[in-house]
């Protein structure tokens, strides 16, 4: 079910201070910010070469990261997402396994225009688990 690491999402309470520490501090290339009102995020990418870090910052109302960062007010990772070849096989071979997935019965389109899922976290050892559709 799974393949390589497609990224993992940190979320931040200011995206243009989280910027400045990962491209002067980190010496990081980061793309432009994207508002993605869809997802209620606005999303940095930072590309590693092998992986991907996501910075989120809340956008709008009702933002799903909103009541991380309330408990998390530093910020901190939010969910790590591994890439998978059927997303409709991997969920359905998990939700008969137990595994809760989050937000309805249909896989819905992720930042990155393709399939994803997430899984509970409380099915999953406490980490926000997204799979992400990626033919391999
Ligand atoms: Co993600």
């Amino acid at each position: 079910m799974l393949g390589a690491l497609n990224h993992v999402a940190i979320a931040v309470p200011d995206l243009a201070k989280a910027m400045e520490f990962y491209a002067k501090t980190l010496g990081a290339r980061l793309s432009a910010p994207q508002a993605m009102p869809e997802h209620g995020v606005t999303v940095v990418f930072i590309d590693l070469g092998n992986t991907k870090l996501e910075l989120l910052e809340p956008l709008g109302e009702n933002s799903p990261i909103q009541g991380f960062l309330e408990k998390n007010p530093n910020g901190g990772i939010h969910h790590i997402s591994i890439e998978t070849p059927d997303i409709r096989a991997a969920k359905s071979s998990l939700k008969s396994s137990g595994v809760r997935i989050l937000g309805g019965d249909e896989p819905k389109i992720g930042a990155h225009g393709v399939p994803v899922i997430f899984m509970h976290p409380k099915d999953t050892g406490g980490v926000l688990l997204e799979l992400e559709e990626h033919a391999q």
